[in-house]
């Protein structure tokens, strides 16, 4: 079996490829590297070099390769940057899934796993007091939520219309590394923000201490990226073998860390003294999200494995051997 993997020179694809791999699975990637590296994966993995907005390019790669599945994961995921580039968002990851579900549908390939993500459920009311999921109201509170809310409306389609099978994967707060090349190399999510500044010499800003959890802080499901990866390998085993059907799966571990938290194991873990300046609320936080997981137990036999600890250490080995990297 051969798997396109869009985005597969990605951080998080990286993870996904190498898993894959693991599998005994083929694989082709195709990204356009903007943001990905060519060196993390074998050099054996064929590389269709190409945005998925480009629609002959991407149409091409099922010309050119016998394909019984894709792992789509190329999108723009910076939730800042899609409310000032709302279009730029709905271009790359919408008009680049469709690109990618036309090829499918065209050349009758109907296995997909799809990088979707927890942003589709936006600001659930109830996400104190219970966990999310999956089944629960998706009210996406910005672009890049609701271009992986329109995916998967997209893709539920084709199940009626053409018989795919299709998993979404809902990942919550991705963090961690494999192995040390293949760190996050970008400063955007909390546990990098939090390394980059004490390594240099600043104090982590928290954003809001007001919010009605233990200490006040914001909750989150951190998932180690391994777990994650290995999610999508359980997910193309459940595709290959079922009948047409979309099922929405949250990838989470169903545990919550408070931003104090993740702090506190950050100075665990680096030995460095972290006092973070708290600063008010960022808007469009929710106050908690963390996953149901039992779907995913349920349909895929997965859990996840990793420890917040585990995370944090792996994000802390990869940090230190990482090469400087503009955002
Ligand atoms: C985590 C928590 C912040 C930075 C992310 C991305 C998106 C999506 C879901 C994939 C929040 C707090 C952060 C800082 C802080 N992933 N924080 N100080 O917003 O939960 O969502 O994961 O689809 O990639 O949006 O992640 O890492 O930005 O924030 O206090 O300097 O840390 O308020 O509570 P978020 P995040």
């Amino acid at each position: 079996m051969a798997w396109l993997i869009t985005g597969g020179a990605g951080y998080i694809g990286a993870h996904v490829v190498q898993e894959t791999l693991a599998s005994g699975r083929d694989v082709i990637v195709l990204d356009d590297l903007s943001t990905g590296l060519k060196s993390r994966f074998p050099s054996d993995v064929p590389l269709i070099h190409t945005n998925v907005t480009n629609a002959d390019a991407v149409f091409s790669a099922f010309e050119d390769y016998s394909i019984d599945g894709v792992l789509h994961l190329a999108a723009r995921k910076q939730v800042g940057e899609s409310v000032e580039r709302p279009i730029y968002y709905w271009e790359e990851n919408v008009i680049g899934f469709f690109n990618v579900l036309t090829a499918m549908q065209a050349h009758q390939v109907k296995n997909l796993v799809f990088s979707s993500s927890a942003a589709v459920y936006g600001e659930p009311d109830n996400a104190l007091d219970t966990l999310i999921f999956e089944d629960d109201l998706c009210q996406p509170i910005n672009p890049y939520g609701a271009t992986k809310l329109a995916g998967e409306t997209l893709s539920q389609a084709l199940t009626k219309s053409d018989g795919f099978k299709v998993a979404a994967l809902r990942y919550f707060n991705v963090a961690g590394a494999a192995n040390p090349m293949l760190g996050d190399p970008f400063i955007l999510n909390l546990i990098p923000i939090v390394l980059d500044a004490i390594t240099n010499g600043r104090q982590p800003l928290v954003f809001g201490s007001d919010y009605p959890t233990s200490d006040g802080t914001c909750i989150r499901d951190y998932i180690h990226v391994q777990d994650l990866a290995q999610a999508h390998v359980a997910a193309m085993d459940l595709v290959e073998k079922s009948d047409s059907s979309f099922v929405p799966i949250n990838i989470g571990t169903g545990k919550g860390s408070t931003v104090l938290e993740v702090i506190d194991v950050i100075q665990e873990v680096t030995g460095i003294e972290i006092k973070p300046e708290i600063t008010p609320r960022r808007a469009g936080d929710p106050a908690a999200l963390v996953a149901d997981t039992s779907r995913a137990k349920v349909t895929l036999n997965w859990s996840s494995h990793y420890t917040l600890h585990d995370m944090i250490s792996s994000a802390w080995e990869a940090w230190q051997i990482r090469p400087v990297q503009d955002n």
